[in-house]
């Protein structure tokens, strides 16, 4: 059993919940293997997606994983709902509520939500990103991804490339990193990092080009451009230059080394055309796809642990 009944922060997560949480992704990856995809686990439980803010992949990758479990799901997005004609979020809530359902799937551009919607429905919430603050479901699927291409955790070599600034995926991914025991180097321009650096306690460079040679994994981070309130970097060239992924950088990656991105990949910008379209790349192994795939087996450990957590 988990020792928490939301999955709503990284830092609520003790090992032993991350331990559980990857044993059963690993039971459900099995299952996504079969002709029958699916298993009874969860028959006559009803499930809630709630997108405030658009998403295509996770919100997909939830529906999928509440299906494979025989869970009924409902997806309820911001645009489509009472938000627009000035329904409160209480309201909504009161909504919710009378439809009797067991878990909540929140996407949220506001961090304080999750934790004011729990404590006013008294459901259990898994948070499917809320702002720059936290994506924890991207986070495990991503550690799962790592455990089923290299195994081990302790002692890897990770680099987070990119927009650390606007970036859940990132917060998320350094807390659960390094609660694994891997080491973390931020590579980004000082206007892509937070002030608040020390509070990460990693270490930080400016150029791809330092890492590149030492990395196990490369986690080359989106470009946030519908988070940035201003202009971040000078010009894609200039970005290419310093913290781009190109062919010629991927050749002097390390054997059995990961590439990996939480998409939707910019093309050009943070990973080039021609690593994205090569079929036979040098070296590092681009994991993209896996991740889309891993994130459904691991959504179905997280649905299945919090509803029977109680
Ligand atoms: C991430 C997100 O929305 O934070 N994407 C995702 O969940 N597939 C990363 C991103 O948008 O850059």
């Amino acid at each position: 059993m988990l020792s928490i009944k939301n999955i709503i922060d990284i830092a609520d997560l003790s090992v032993d919940d991350i331990g559980l949480i990857l044993e059963n992704a690993d039971t459900f990856d099995e299952v996504l293997e079969r002709d029958l995809k699916k298993v009874p686990a969860l028959r006559g439980k009803t499930i809630l997606n709630l997108f405030f803010e658009s998403s295509t992949r996770t919100r997909i990758s939830f529906e999928l994983a509440a299906k494979r479990l025989n869970a009924d799901i409902i997806n309820f997005t911001s645009s489509s709902s009472s938000m627009k004609k000035g329904e409160s979020i209480i309201d909504t809530i009161k909504t919710i509520q009378s439809m009797i359902v067991d878990l909540l799937v929140i996407r949220h551009s506001d961090s304080g939500v999750m934790d004011f919607i729990s404590r006013n429905t008294g459901l259990p919430i898994i948070n499917a990103g809320d702002g720059k603050h936290q994506h924890p479901t991207q986070a495990l699927l991503d550690l799962y991804t790592i455990k089923k291409a290299l195994g081990d955790f302790k002692g890897l070599e990770v680099a987070i490339v990119g927009d650390i600034l606007n970036s859940r995926v990132a917060r998320s991914d350094i807390l659960l990193f390094k609660k694994m025991g891997m080491n973390i180097t931020l590579v980004s321009s000082s206007m892509l990092l937070p002030e608040n650096l020390d509070y990460f306690d990693v270490r930080v460079c400016s150029k791809i080009d330092d890492i590149i040679e030492t990395a196990d994994v490369l986690y080359m981070l989106r470009m946030q451009f519908e988070r940035q309130d201003r202009k971040y970097y000078p010009s894609i060239n200039e970005y290419n230059r310093f913290l781009g992924l190109d062919l010629k950088r991927m050749q002097s990656m390390k054997e059995g080394s990961l590439v990996m991105h939480p998409g939707p990949v910019n093309r050009g910008i943070e990973i080039s055309e021609a690593v994205m379209n090569s079929e036979d790349l040098p070296k590092g192994k681009i994991k993209i796809n896996e991740q889309v795939r891993n994130g459904v087996a691991t959504r179905m450990a997280l649905i299945y642990l919090v509803l029977t957590t109680g």
